[in-house]
């Protein structure tokens, strides 16, 4: 499942993050990477322990946890703070496969990475090129959105950003870890939230079947979770 959740950061957010990140000392991008996206790996990133990152991140993580999409989709069990990278002219991230298992460099924070977010931190029309290209069963999937907006897809995908031709495209990255590990019954769980929403809208939340389905949804929930 390959979602998009608009405005996570309002644009004023926005501003503000890439205030405090903009200013800040960036570095190459492979200090995060496995041996293998670190050959196809060309970009900047902030040091994961930066000040600007761990403040810029919280932001974020604050952000998320106003977001219903964003937990309906991921049903988060712990999220990794926050990085940022960015890509100037020239610059790209081949394809690859993020790791599964992802430790802090403090080792004080390891996650089992389920599903990869990209939150974009540029409007589209400040760069060419650099667009997130996921694949999944039906194909490629290209995905350049706007400045605040979000991307959620599994871990387990293939993907790359194509080389920035002009301008500079910055974002956040980051992992969770589900408290449904498997993306089909993730994927279930939240098809089947926004049903019951649309649902209780339309005849109330106390009708019988909405209430019978909301308890289907949590009894499914208590099957497949683990916290
Ligand atoms: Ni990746």
């Amino acid at each position: 499942m390959l979602l998009t959740i608009p405005n996570v950061l309002s644009k004023d957010a926005v501003a503000r993050l890439r205030g405090q990140i903009d200013a800040a000392t960036w570095v190459d991008g492979n200090v995060t990477s496995g041996r293998q996206s670190a050959m196809a790996k060309h970009n900047l990133q902030l040091p994961e322990e930066s000040a600007a990152a761990r403040a810029a991140g919280n932001l974020i993580l604050d952000a998320l946890e106003k977001a219903p999409l964003f937990i309906a989709a991921a049903l988060p069990l712990k999220i990794f703070p926050p990085l940022f990278n960015r890509y100037g002219v020239g610059q790209t991230f081949g394809m690859h496969v993020d790791n599964a298992l992802r430790v802090r460099q403090d080792g004080q924070f390891r996650i089992r990475a389920d599903l990869s977010a990209t939150l974009f931190l540029s409007e589209p029309e400040d760069y060419d090129g650099g667009e997130l290209i996921i694949e999944d069963t039906y194909g490629g999937h290209s995905v350049k959105l706007a400045a605040g907006d979000m991307v959620l897809y599994p871990s387990s995908s293939l993907h790359r950003v194509e080389p920035v031709t002009r301008g500079a495209r910055v974002a956040s990255f980051f992992w969770i870890q589900s408290m449904v590990r498997e993306t089909a019954q993730r994927a279930l769980l939240f098809d089947m939230d926004m049903a019951i929403q649309q649902l209780s809208t339309q005849v109330g939340i106390d009708h019988p079947a909405v209430i019978s389905l909301t308890g289907n949804y949590h009894n499914l929930l208590r099957m497949w979770a683990d916290i």
